[in-house]
């Protein structure tokens, strides 16, 4: 029995995939090479932009198509478009409309229920034989979705994942998100926050650098409030520290002894910034000079609407200091353009914000109403799509510049890339140099998972080539311990 598992959206998604690839190898599937070699076909879904569904939606026509010919295939859902947060006991079991109505699903689990998918598979299975048999369509309301009684939805994180790479891996330190921002569906999808224990965390990181990883990305909704949903009432304290977040850094940085190369962390929320995290990147080694922070919007008013809990003012402050006291890091950013409401004064506030400060690279998204959300509730979606069209491209020409001008001022200069790929017809590495910028080269194959000497030869708009001292490249020594 063969899976194919296809991942949208964030890491997260991406590190999740890999503990639902170990749940069916440990029942006894295997991952198929190809999608169409597959008897199972699991998708983690991404409901942060309509985009993403619709992908779901196009990919389940086909899937339906292959059905009706005959094909004998399972097909489940996961991720956030399994909306309900709520457990077992709660009224609102019912399940979600979006689910109900995708026709060829024949089994949906919320992520945290990914230990119980022997059962889920083993229903499934029974329900899709009886549709063969009748020969008629089930009914909508048949689709499987089992959740666990448990109320700890972090159970899951303790499945030993099927890391997709050796030398680079998402550790996942929390999951939900209790920001609350006006267009997002995060918190409804993926529920309240919770924080993975310290010990759980290390004991991963521990086990992936002893087996030869060199960058370990922690992973969560709003990362640098690790631990603090779940602070003793008495003491405040999260696993008996003040700072929980700055302490994981500290421990899991002290793996560098061992072999890790970089600690990097995604995304953390500008409101829970504070001044001793940006100290404390400075001072251990294994962060690495690139700090992305999403600010949504350049105005006030949009940023009050979005509940975002700081000003544009704020927002600078805190990436005068970071550039204070780590010259030259990188900096990038989350934009949505097109918000409810966003005048075209809004909209050049962004602008100028932008101007300002000059982010290297950004993601750049047209606002998308979520169901469920407050702004898609109470809110008018009232920018025109030309209009949201228009303020990206407007947005994207200025990146467009400062990436450039970001990547002129390391040409010349010695890159650390670790290479992540190597094309044989080019005869090209690719890889992200620490300050996170993509970097092409001459390379050879063996190279892939080990971390090379690249000196700068050229920028792109959004990348930058390179070459090694030798073709046969110069591998990074392991720095002096700090
Ligand atoms: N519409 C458009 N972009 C969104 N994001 C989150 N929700 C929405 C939405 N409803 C973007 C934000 C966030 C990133 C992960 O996705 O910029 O930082
Ligand atoms: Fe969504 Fe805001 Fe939470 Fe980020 S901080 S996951 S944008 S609610």
């Amino acid at each position: 029995m063969k899976y194919f598992i296809q991942t949208l959206g964030c890491a997260m998604n991406y590190s999740d995939s890999e503990r639902v690839a170990a749940a069916l190898g440990k029942l006894g599937y295997s991952g198929a090479k190809k999608e169409g070699d597959a008897d199972l076909y699991i998708f983690n879904t991404c409901s942060i932009r309509q985009k993403g569904e619709d992908r779901v939606f196009g990919k389940l026509m086909a899937l339906e198509a292959r059905k009706r010919h005959g094909e004998n295939l399972l097909v489940g859902l996961t991720g956030c478009m399994v909306r309900r947060t709520s457990t077992k006991n709660s009224p609102r079991r019912k399940i979600d409309k979006l689910v109900r109505d995708l026709d060829p699903v024949d089994f949906v689990f919320r992520i945290e229920d990914a230990k119980g998918l022997g059962r889920i598979l083993k229903d499934a299975a029974k329900k899709h034989a009886i549709r063969k048999t009748k020969e008629k369509r089930i009914r909508h309301q048949d689709h499987q979705e089992i959740m666990t009684d448990s109320c700890d939805r972090l159970d899951y994180l303790d499945i030993k994942p099927v890391y997709n790479s050796t030398f680079q891996v998402f550790v996942p330190i929390q999951i939900g998100c209790d920001k609350y921002c006006t267009y997002c569906i995060v918190p409804y999808s993926r529920g309240r926050e919770q924080s993975r224990p310290m010990e759980e965390i290390l004991a991963e990181c521990k086990s992936l650098v002893k087996k030869g990883c060199k960058e370990i990305t922690l992973v969560g909704q709003t990362v640098n409030s690790y631990g603090l949903s779940g602070l003793d009432k008495e003491s405040g304290l999260f696993n008996g520290v003040k700072e929980p977040f700055i302490r994981l850094l500290g421990k899991i940085d002290k793996l560098r002894a061992l072999g890790l190369d970089r600690l990097r962390f995604s995304s953390p929320h500008p409101y829970d910034y504070s001044d001793s995290l940006i100290k404390v990147h400075a001072k251990l080694k294994t962060l690495p000079p690139h700090f992305h922070i999403p600010v949504q919007a350049g105005s006030d008013e949009t940023l009050k609407r979005m509940n975002r809990r700081y000003t544009a003012a704020d927002y600078k402050e805190l990436i005068r200091k970071i550039r204070a006291t780590i010259p030259g890091a990188s900096v990038t950013t989350d934009i949505i353009v097109g918000f409810c409401g966003e005048t075209k004064r809004d909209f050049a506030q962004t602008l100028t914000l932008f101007k300002d400060i000059k982010w290297d690279m950004a993601f750049l998204a047209r606002y998308s109403p979520r169901p469920g959300t407050v702004s898609q509730k109470f809110f008018k979606d009232d920018v025109p799509r030309a209009e949201k069209a228009r303020r990206w491209h407007a947005l994207n020409n200025l990146l467009k510049k400062f990436s450039l001008a970001y990547n002129k001022k390391l040409v010349g200069k010695t890159l650390e890339v670790l290479v992540e790929k190597y094309d044989p017809k080019l005869k090209e590495c690719e890889g992200k140099s620490r300050e996170n910028k993509l970097v092409q080269f001459p390379g050879e194959a063996s190279m892939v998972g080990t971390i090379q000497k690249v000196k700068i030869t050229k920028a792109l708009d959004w990348n930058l080539k390179g070459q090694t001292r030798s073709a046969k490249g110069a591998e990074c020594p392991k720095k002096n311990k700090s």
